[in-house]
């Protein structure tokens, strides 16, 4: 600071009271930093009589002490009654329409032997989109007639797998795909139960939706009329004729999945107006009357205060409401429904419990009223504190790969200290290494206390990775008071066993 001030700065907002400028216009602070605003958390999950945080009465701090961090807290209560609520609101809707849906859950969001028993326990099916997946539904021992495999480029093992274990659906992605399914299914004197997947040119996320009559993506069969050297003839249409005439398939059906995180039901509605006017058409121009339609996942969740997610019932009333009414417009009987929800049914479910090591604060250029300085203008600063954590974007990609927003609480006491904005970083050697973008935590947030990111059931653990070799976390699993691993966190020895040098020491 030269001699010449003054240049003292006034802030346009006091960040105590108004909020930092540098946070996002979405992110508000919190009347009370230690409330936890409750669609972001599971059932059973609140603050103890001595203020910290807990679930189903079991403090954090014992289950750091019995598991360590960072932890994969998950509600089974609250996995199963969120699995239930699809079921039992998509059968009440469809009820009339077509005797109830299919709920499959989509396993890519988490999947474990616990997970495939909970689901068929729960009376809903799985979707699964690899071998792999294929191998822990099978050892869960749900029935393979209530399994369906995705997938845009199955492998030749994968077809045989799901034939061997006599899935209910193959969804097959492209015309090549169909040709390889019949094929191998034929020789093997079987018949691959199939569903097509179409794109039907609608995309959501979140609040918005679009709708194209082309689709630019690596899954399914476009409905486009020009998609095929056919003149006029969409490569949906191709592969509709094609199945049917197939002797190693028998073909039940179409499929579509719009995007994920989607909170509005209009898209899920026209895709669903789409596929039916394109099923009529099926059944006046070859006679094929097809008795199954599935209409995908991508219900959003809150990740943040401000994520405003529509109950189950809402969006399988409004989804029932176009396919009664398409269905009558286009005189056909409507075909049994099926949707493949995953982040709406485990995200919610499950909190990430991490440790806080250093912590920073830097001093940002922002937004500011400044007087006029005699030396020109003076540059404006905002604090931003840096709080690190024991683990990162190996335990949550999603920052990072889409930009996605979390929240976070200190989980290990209730503090009365002011808000400061915050931002929650892992231990990756990569600055991009995000937890939590921007969020308010109280100023006096301290190595050694616990940190607590709802909302990280779906595509946290699943997408989970050893970068920097650290070890995966693993997953807690409680119901009525009691906890259980229902997947081991990885040991140093985990991390090395593949290693060919060290096993051949
Ligand atoms: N069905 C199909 C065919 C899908 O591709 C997906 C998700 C789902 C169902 C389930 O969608 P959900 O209800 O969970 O939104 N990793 C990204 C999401 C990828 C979704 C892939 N497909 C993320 O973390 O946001």
């Amino acid at each position: 600071m030269t001699a010449q001030t003054p240049r003292t700065v006034a802030p346009a907002t006091d960040p105590q009271t108004a909020g930092s400028p540098l946070a996002p216009q979405w992110l508000g602070v919190p009347d009370d930093l230690n409330h936890l605003h409750e669609p972001m958390w599971a059932a059973g999950v609140e603050r103890n009589a001595a203020g910290e945080l807990s679930i189903d009465g079991m403090p954090v701090s014992a289950l750091k002490e019995e598991f360590g961090t960072p932890l994969f807290v998950m509600s089974e209560t609250d996995f199963r009654s969120r699995a239930r609520a699809f079921k039992d609101s998509f059968d009440e809707a469809f009820a009339d329409i077509c005797g109830g849906v299919d709920v499959y859950y989509a396993g890519k969001s988490f999947l474990c032997t616990a997970v495939v028993r909970w689901v068929d326990e729960e009376g809903l099916r799985l979707d699964t989109a690899s071998g792999g997946e294929l191998a822990v539904a099978a050892r869960g021992g749900i029935a393979g007639a209530r399994v369906a495999l995705h997938g845009n480029n199955k492998s030749d093992s994968e077809i045989n797998r799901a034939l061997d274990m006599g899935l209910g659906r193959i969804v097959v992605d492209s015309l090549a795909e169909l040709d390889r399914v019949g094929t191998i299914a034929a020789a093997r004197n079987a018949v691959a139960k199939v569903m097509l997947r179409l794109t039907p040119g609608v995309h959501a996320h979140t609040h918005e939706f679009i709708a194209t009559a082309h689709e630019d993506q690596k899954f399914g069969l476009s409905m486009a009329a020009d998609s095929t050297d056919r003149t006029g003839l969409s490569a949906a249409e191709e592969a509709v004729a094609a199945a049917s005439a197939h002797p190693g398939i028998d073909l039940l059906g179409l499929h579509c999945h719009i995007g994920s995180q989607i909170f509005e039901p209009d898209g899920f509605a026209l895709a669903a107006k789409k596929l039916l006017t394109f099923q009529a058409a099926v059944q006046s121009s070859y006679g094929i009357v097809l008795p199954e339609l599935d209409l995908g996942g991508g219900y959003g969740i809150a990740y943040t205060p401000v994520d405003t997610p529509r109950p189950p019932a809402e969006i399988a009333q409004a989804m029932a409401d176009v396919v009664r009414s398409t269905c009558r417009e286009l005189g056909i009987s409507a075909p049994r429904i099926s949707i493949e929800p995953g982040r709406a049914i485990v995200g919610t479910s499950t909190f990430t419990l991490y440790e806080v090591g250093t912590l920073k604060t830097v001093r940002v250029d922002g937004p500011g009223v400044q007087e006029e300085a005699t030396d020109g203008p003076a540059s404006v600063t905002h604090p931003r504190r840096y709080v690190s954590v024991d683990g990162g974007m190996s335990d949550n990609a999603r920052p990072v790969l889409y930009d996605a927003d979390y929240s976070a609480v200190l989980a290990s006491r209730t503090s009365p200290a002011a808000p400061a904005l915050s931002r929650v970083v892992g231990k990756h050697c990569e600055s991009g290494d995000i937890v939590v973008r921007d969020v308010y935590l109280p100023e006096d947030v301290a190595a050694g206390d616990l940190l607590a990111v709802p909302g990280t059931g779906a595509y946290c653990w699943a997408l989970s990775s050893n970068y920097n070799y650290l070890a995966r976390p693993g997953v807690v699993a409680v119901r009525d008071g009691a906890a259980r691993l229902i997947v081991r966190g990885e040991t140093e020895e985990d991390l090395l066993n593949r290693d060919m040098g060290v096993a051949s020491a």
